[in-house]
């Protein structure tokens, strides 16, 4: 017998034959836009190593979030650039302050688009670290000082309209804390997406000098997690549930994929993973140079972290996806 009785190949026959067994769909509602706010009007910085990618004040960050939600993007997760930092960055839980402006004027004008806030201290502080230095020790982060500031953070940017805060600074206990301080504040029905598994990675460096977060001094090996560490994950995770997180989140996306399919095997809770700054700016230096091609790799790349677990998948990617899925839906 020189045949096989069993031909994987009579599904990939036709687009319309490999549509019909397709296991893993992406479609533009998976995924949300990363936004940075700027001080001014009418600003718009192009980030250099991030093409597409620009600061924003207000008003053109409005015009980008109508844009976004009108292809069919129910949300954008904001970053934010103060006008002022300090040592404990205080201007990020000031009633005027620039995702609090942002938050307002996008639950006026993009009612429906969710509004994710990233709740951390590195655009904040003057130093760059995720929170409050100790005393004795500098340059160690202060856990249960910086939580408290997490939490008034939380609180202030909640009150401006966030729906959902996302936590991303890895500080220990952080969202029991803040799912307290929401509730007291009366805030119940904001959810908390914690960036549950959050490593210590070289993939951030584009996004640094977007959001201006650089540290002025070492890293943040004490605080984020170490690549290596598959089962810590796990804790970390286990942690942020019996906390009280409605969503989770694995950063970045493609090198802790085993990480993300675990996480999917073992909980039931809606899970994010974020397509980060560096996996975004390599594949556009290398498109640039004519060595691969971006559309398809963006896709095939959003495709395997959906297919590792994600629902939701974090992307500077996403306006170029929504608009590629929608091209390909028509042409099948
Ligand atoms: C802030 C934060 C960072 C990112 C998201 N939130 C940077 C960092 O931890 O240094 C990275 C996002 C990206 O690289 O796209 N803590
Ligand atoms: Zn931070």
């Amino acid at each position: 017998m020189s045949y096989p009785e069993t031909r994987l190949r009579r599904f990939r026959r036709t687009p319309t034959l490999r549509r019909m067994v397709r296991e893993t769909r992406l479609a533009a509602e998976d995924l949300v836009l990363p936004l940075f706010v700027c001080p001014g009007s009418g600003v718009e910085n192009p980030v250099a190593s991030m093409p597409g990618v620009a600061q924003q004040s207000v008003d053109k960050l409005v015009e980008t979030a109508k844009a976004t939600f009108d292809e069919g993007i129910p949300a954008v997760i904001l970053f934010g650039l103060p006008e002022t930092k300090d040592a404990v960055g205080a201007s990020s839980w000031a009633e005027d302050g620039i995702v609090q402006r942002a938050l307002e004027a996008l639950a006026r004008e993009v009612p429906d688009l969710v509004r994710i806030v990233d709740v951390c201290f590195c655009e904040y502080t003057d130093h760059g670290h995720c929170g409050v230095l100790t005393e004795e020790r500098k340059g160690t982060v202060d856990n249960d000082a910086t939580v408290e500031n997490l939490a008034r953070q939380a609180v202030s940017l909640a009150r401006a309209g966030a729906d959902i805060v996302a936590p991303s600074d890895m500080m220990d206990g952080r969202v029991a804390v803040i799912r307290e301080a929401l509730d007291d504040a009366d805030l119940g029905e904001v959810a908390i997406l914690s960036y549950a598994a959050k490593f210590a990675s070289a993939y951030y460096g584009p996004f640094r000098d977007a959001a201006d977060s650089t540290p002025a001094f070492g890293d943040r090996r004490s605080y984020q997690m170490d690549p290596a560490n598959g089962r810590e994950a796990i804790r970390e995770v286990e942690l942020d549930v019996e906390e009280g997180a409605d969503a989770l989140m694995v950063k970045p996306a493609l090198p802790y994929l085993d990480i993300l399919s675990e996480i999917r095997q073992l909980f039931d809770h809606p899970l994010a993973a974020y397509h980060v700054s560096g996996e975004y700016a390599m594949l556009h230096a290398a498109a640039q140079r004519g060595w691969i091609d971006y559309d398809r790799v963006l896709l095939e790349t959003l495709t395997s972290i959906r297919r590792a677990g994600a629902d939701m998948i974090l992307t500077y990617g996403a306006r170029d996806a929504a608009r590629l899925l929608d091209s390909h839906n028509k042409v099948v």
